[in-house]
């Protein structure tokens, strides 16, 4: 059975660093024969230009009928008037939704050779090896009423925070046991003294915490949490926060990691027949960069890194994605770099950091 990914690329560097990725996954298929059927959607700003709407029908329609979508990304100045009603991220809001992708993780790790170019200090971002695991479909993002209107002091706007236990519970959950299978610590984040879904989020996360008593369960508020994330990274095994806060924590979080042209990110929905694997919407962290877009500078390194979370939690294929993580670090380590990376002796584009990622699964390969 083969089985269905849908490509889309989106806007700006969106297309190139998808492009590597794409080949990665075909390298990787044809080497152990899995039967990959790409399909391909047009989402983001193309899409308005084209429908007049960043989530045609037709693409929703083709991800619900796919294991696994691999996306680059949305957005760009074209589109970025803030009076208008459609934009190009509600796409992103709209299938993380529809998909009901309530688990984003989004893993940060130092590569040693690049903890020069980081502006933190070496001794602090050494072995930091976290995944943050971010709600994704609840809380302020969705929470209604959410609009602007006139009140009798004037212009006023509403934004509404919520969350149900189920929620809350699900994701949690699933913390908890990846928790389990990394070093056994699991840090809550809310803001549980002023919010009343905070206060919620850290009762369940107590009373889930007995269930795993192997796992420390720690809880922090969000504003401290992002200090600490700075000062002493390597504590942080497992982090799980709400929708908000996961969107601020890990936008601070890739500093540490060296460059956001590096990390990668999974959107997982519910386990599918209790197997283990789930459908998944996997993208880098980083913007559509709508400057460098054509150019052949873009960084296709957390593109193809989601391509490795791809096969590894909707396809199932956890030695194929340990095998391009390993040709990515090698990559590194020898020395090539995008520009985003800082320079280096070897300074590459996009399509050619690709290739030697993919020349370094083959060679690898030939190793094991
Ligand atoms: C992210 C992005 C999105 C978000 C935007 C583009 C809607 O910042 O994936 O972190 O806020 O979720
Ligand atoms: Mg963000």
């Amino acid at each position: 059975m083969a089985y269905k990914v849908l490509v889309l690329k989106g806007d700006g560097i969106g297309p190139e660093v998808v492009g590597e990725a794409l080949q990665v996954l075909k390298v990787v298929a044809r080497r152990d024969a899995v039967d990959l059927e790409f399909k391909e959607g047009v989402i983001g700003g193309h899409a308005i230009d084209a429908f007049g709407t960043p989530l045609p029908p037709d693409t929703l329609s083709t991800a619900k009928d796919c294991d696994a979508i691999l996306l680059g990304a949305v957005g760009g100045p074209k589109w970025d008037n803030p009076k208008a009603d459609v934009r190009p991220e509600q796409a992103l809001l709209g299938l993380r939704k529809e998909l009901g992708l309530f688990a984003n993780l989004r893993p940060v790790k130092t590569v040693k050779e690049l903890i020069p170019s980081s502006p933190l200090r070496p001794e602090i971002i050494a072995g930091v090896d976290m995944v943050v695991i971010r709600e994704l479909t609840g809380g302020i993002y969705y929470g209604k009423p959410s609009e602007r209107r006139e009140g009798k002091d004037g212009r006023e706007a509403v934004d509404t925070c919520a969350y149900s236990e189920p929620e809350i519970a699900r994701v949690l959950r699933y913390g908890f046991e990846l928790a389990r299978d990394r070093r056994k610590k699991l840090t809550s984040v809310d803001k549980a003294n002023v919010l009343s879904t905070s206060r919620l989020w850290r009762e369940i996360a107590t009373e889930l915490s007995a269930e795993f008593p192997d796992v420390k369960c720690e809880h922090q508020l969000v504003d401290s949490m992002a200090m600490h994330l700075i000062r002493r990274p390597r504590d942080f095994d497992v982090i799980v926060t709400e929708n908000m806060f996961g969107d601020i924590l890990t936008d601070e979080a890739s500093v540490l990691a060296g460059s956001m042209g590096l990390l990668p990110s999974a959107s997982l929905g519910e386990e599918l027949n209790g197997a283990g694997y789930r459908v998944g919407l996997y993208e880098p962290i980083h913007g559509s960069a709508p400057d460098i877009a054509g150019r052949d500078e873009a960084n296709p390194l957390a593109a193809i890194l989601s391509a490795a979370m791809l096969l590894e939690h909707s396809l199932g294929m956890r030695g194929e994605a340990e095998l391009i993580t390993q040709a990515v670090e090698s990559v590194i380590r020898d020395g090539f770099r995008t520009r985003d990376l800082g320079a280096g002796a070897k300074m590459v584009g996009c399509k050619a950091m690709g290739r030697l990622v993919r020349e370094r699964i083959e060679s690898l390969d030939g190793e094991n």
